[in-house]
């Protein structure tokens, strides 16, 4: 298990109730740092917050719908006001709606609403935070969606190709004043997200065979990639875009 070396820093992570964020708020922790635990999921959150807690680690929580701009600046400053600041943040919240009409107006503007704006939102907010503090990372949560197309999806497609320019322009905005930026790119991982879809053998089957690694990956596996974009050992990396995918888009 590696220590990332975040001791004394404030981490926030959206989406933390389960899965990708869940798993990422507990290698924040791992390596030090005091973890604000967000999501619309109040109950995944408390259980988040109880396996940090139970490890030894520090932890907070405050629900937050990241599509609502109100609600995120509340999120950014609870994690000033209980934990002391923030210097990492993981904008991780998402969703991905399997529906016949994925050209649905209401379709594209919630999944725009969360799977972006959200994104962008955070930034937003995190960003004054880190710019007093002189520094901070910031990762968020792209897709191998958003570097290669996806026929079935529009809006999640495209969110998270905007979630890939979104992090390159903050790396860009924001390289002087030592915010760096970068978007993490998950393959096919088990998650909350895909359960719907693994729960059928045959089909479970199929998503295991589209990695070349055969398999789907692990949350965890996405979340050791994270904190290292966060940690001190990626000093130099800003405005990437890391693939995380057993091969997927290596082809
Ligand atoms: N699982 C995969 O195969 C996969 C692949 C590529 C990218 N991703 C991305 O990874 C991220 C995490 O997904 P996951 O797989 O862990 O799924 P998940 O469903 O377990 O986690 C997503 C979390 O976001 C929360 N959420 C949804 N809408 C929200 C909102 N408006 N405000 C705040 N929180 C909200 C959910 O409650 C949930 O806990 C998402 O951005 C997803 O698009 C997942």
């Amino acid at each position: 298990m590696i220590d990332y070396g975040l001791g004394g820093k404030v981490a926030l992570v959206t989406g933390a109730g389960g899965g990708i964020g869940r798993a990422a708020a507990l290698v924040f922790a791992r390596s030090g740092a005091a973890v604000m635990v967000s999501d619309v999921n109040e109950a995944g959150c408390a259980e988040t917050v109880g396996m940090i807690e139970a490890a030894g680690g520090k932890a907070a929580f405050q629900r937050c719908d990241v599509s609502q701009a109100d609600q995120v600046k509340a999120l950014v400053a609870a994690t000033v006001s209980m934990l002391g600041g923030l210097d990492c943040a993981f904008n991780n919240a998402g969703i991905n709606r399997v529906t016949d009409d994925q050209y649905d107006d209401e379709i594209w503007a919630r999944d725009i609403g969360v799977n972006l704006t959200g994104v962008m939102m955070c930034m937003r907010e995190e960003s004054k935070v880190m710019l007093e503090r002189g520094g901070g990372a910031i990762v968020n949560t792209a897709s191998i969606n958003g570097l290669v197309g996806n026929g079935a999806q529009p809006a999640y497609t495209a969110a998270k190709h905007g979630v890939v320019g979104l992090s390159r322009h903050g790396a860009l905005r924001w390289a002087k004043a030592g915010i760096r930026v970068n978007a993490v790119c998950p393959g096919v991982i088990e998650t909350p997200m895909t359960a719907p879809l693994t729960q059928n053998a045959e089909f479970r089957q199929v998503l295991d065979a589209m990695t070349p690694m055969g398999r789907m990956g692990a949350a965890s596996e996405i979340a050791e990639a994270v904190v290292w974009l966060c940690s001190p050992a990626a000093s130099f990396v800003t405005g990437h875009a890391m693939v995380v995918d057993g091969g997927a888009t290596a082809t």
